[in-house]
């Protein structure tokens, strides 16, 4: 096969393997052409059919991943010459030195020159794993990552990439593209062929199967398969007509922005919070929504008084969509902290200022993050603020010291609610070492590096000691993190010694790999691995999984032969039953044609092995 450079940019590619593209840095500008258009959008059945019957052939579905796009230059010698964001879509801006450090990325490919697009994101598991404590989405982040000046930090992100497009060659299908694409080393984006009769089977496979993928989705992408039916059905100026996304539904709704509320986070970022007036969204009345920081802000043009629209996201967080009229007022920056009047200035995308030690809205976030790390029940954001204006708790230790008689002077406390406060603190005086280490905000020490720490150090005295170099030499611990980490750990070193005088810290035992897992032998779940998929009704995923482990059982993430059941919430098994398969469920039955000691079984099946 041969590649062909057939779009105008590429034929402005030097024929003698000069390419005016490398010469690019990073930050400049990066016109597409053919631009990177949008989706058209549909909603039902019927408008997806209508799609359909415009084009012979088959149609390819893929998942509409939720990331950032990107396009990527490869010159005739086949090497990785220059790499930008959608941007404007007609111009994106430069990143090449970061997409060196984003996984799916070959640097080298065997035959240019070719362009390859597709959307660039961070997988959940990496989201929770590191930065969920202190970040809004993974969304958010991975464009974060793509445009940090120095193209090495964003190794630190584990941001991957799909690709979905191939530009420059003669294939005739995206199939072929597909082959292409994965020929060269790049991850093309999961994908498969339809039929008019399964245009929403597979919308509603892709919808049962949401909550299993590593990645943020929001809706399925149908396109036709054939390239030459593509060409006759050509684009308008902000779609191409042989593409739809078919979006999974969150109920929206108008409103006005009517103000801007500035919180100072517990980093001492001070951020907006939109105030809109009240809609109803799947079921809950909404009236504040996070901006998130200053350049999110910008980017949407907001204004007071803009209509704009409202959703839920995942049906859950309140976000603000798009704006659709500008209102009549501009938005004023606060130039000073709303709460303790110290001067801000804008550092990155956030708004911050050096607070002085009365900014109260600092500290008392910083004090909620505290029993919320600890699990500490029954402080709730009311309590903690009350706790603090009263002067019971100012610092960390200070909940474990609370008295009863002066509990009892804060408006509507019984004594049995100030008995209750008490005694859960009591009950969190002893800690695991990662509990402990998260609590006190340092930047960049979230549930991932405190758990690795807690591995990898005997006591806290080892925590405090280990260097910025030794920690970047631990696997996952990138440079900047280590330096982030320790820095926070030597200036809250003062503040996390005084809780230990209260509090115990309790490190793992160093595990011994070779002996039998402990739990309980006798248990059918001792010693076999589980894997759920779909959705489970009687419990929580996360607690299935733990309820396996702490019998003995391993609870992986991700399907192999070696696993012993696959779990499917009941619902599912009445739909696997009826022949639907989601992707895992697939993969399972292959492994066990191919031989596996695998089963696939119900929720009901496995809570009944757990013998509760
Ligand atoms: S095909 C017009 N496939 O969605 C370009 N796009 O809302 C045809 N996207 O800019 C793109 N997942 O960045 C395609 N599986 C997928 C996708 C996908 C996400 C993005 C893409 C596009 C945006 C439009």
């Amino acid at each position: 096969r041969q590649a062909r450079p057939d779009s105008e940019v590429l034929m402005a590619i030097g024929p003698a393997g000069v390419d005016p593209d490398a010469a690019l840095g990073p930050g400049e500008k990066l016109a597409h052409s053919p631009a990177m258009l949008s989706l058209d959008k549909c909603y039902d059945e019927e408008t997806l059919i209508k799609w359909f019957d415009k084009f012979e052939g088959k149609a390819v579905a893929s998942p509409k991943v939720d990331g950032v796009a990107l396009c990527i230059r490869y010159d005739a010698q086949g090497n990785l010459s220059v790499a930008a964001t959608r941007g404007t879509g007609a111009v994106g801006e430069v990143i090449t030195q970061n997409v060196l450090h984003v996984q799916g990325v070959p640097r080298k490919i065997a035959q240019g020159p070719v362009e390859v697009r597709g959307e660039a994101y961070m997988p959940w598991s990496t989201f929770r794993a590191k930065f969920e404590d202190d970040y809004m989405s993974p969304r958010n982040l991975t464009a974060g990552g793509l445009k940090r000046k120095d193209g090495e930090n964003t190794k630190d992100y584990g941001i991957c990439f799909f690709a979905y497009d191939l530009l420059g060659t003669d294939l005739q299908s995206e199939t072929q593209k597909q082959a292409f694409l994965k020929e060269q080393g790049f991850v093309p984006v999961p994908s498969m062929f339809v039929e008019r009769e399964d245009l929403q089977s597979t919308f509603d496979a892709f919808v049962g199967d949401r909550a299993s993928l590593d990645y943020d989705t929001d809706g399925v992408v149908y396109k036709a398969d054939d390239v030459a039916e593509q060409q006759r059905m050509g684009a308008n100026s902000h779609h191409p007509r042989y593409a739809i996304a078919y979006k999974y539904q969150g109920e929206s709704s108008k409103s006005t922005l009517r103000e801007i509320e500035w919180n100072v986070s517990r980093t001492g970022s001070i951020n907006p919070v939109g105030i809109v007036d009240p809609v109803e969204l799947s079921g809950a009345v909404v009236t504040r929504v996070s901006l998130h920081n200053l350049a999110i802000m910008e980017q949407r043009e907001l204004t007071l008084g803009a209509c704009v629209m409202m959703m839920r996201r995942g049906g859950v967080i309140p976000n603000l969509e798009s704006v659709l009229e500008p209102g009549d007022a501009p938005i004023v920056i606060p130039s000073e902290c709303p709460d303790c009047g110290e001067p801000t200035e804008r550092r990155g995308d956030f708004l911050f200022a050096d607070h002085n030690e009365s900014c109260a809205s600092m500290r008392v976030r910083q004090l909620e993050h505290f029993v919320k790390a600890f699990e500490m029940k029954g402080f709730g954001s009311k309590i903690v603020t009350a706790l603090f204006d009263a002067g019971l708790v100012l610092e960390y230790e200070d909940f474990f010291r609370l008295d009863k008689t002066a509990l009892l002077k804060l408006d509507r406390m019984a004594d049995k609610s100030a008995q209750r406060l008490i005694d859960n603190a009591a009950a969190r005086t002893t800690v695991p070492a990662d509990v402990f280490m998260r609590a006190f905000g340092i930047h960049e020490l979230g549930r991932h590096v405190s758990k690795i720490l807690a591995k990898q150090c005997a006591n806290m005295d080892e925590v405090f000691e280990i260097t910025a170099e030794e920690m970047a030499e631990i696997h996952t611990i990138g440079e900047l993190i280590a330096k982030h980490v320790t820095e926070g750990l030597a200036t809250h070193r003062e503040a996390m010694e005084r809780v230990m005088q209260v509090v115990t810290v309790e490190f793992p035992e160093p595990v011994d790999e070779d002996a039998p897992p402990a739990g309980d032998t006798d248990s059918p779940v001792y010693d076999k691995s589980f894997l759920f998929t779909g959705t489970l009704e009687s419990m929580k995923r996360k607690d299935a999984q733990a309820r396996v482990e702490a019998l003995g059982g391993r609870a992986p993430s991700s399907i192999t032969a070696a696993l012993d059941f696959l779990v499917i919430g009941d619902k599912d098994m009445e739909k696997f039953n009826e022949g639907w398969r989601s992707s895992k469920l697939k993969k399972a039955e292959k492994f066990i044609a191919q031989g596996a000691d695998m089963r696939i079984i119900a929720e009901s099946e496995f809570v009944g092995m757990l013998g509760e």
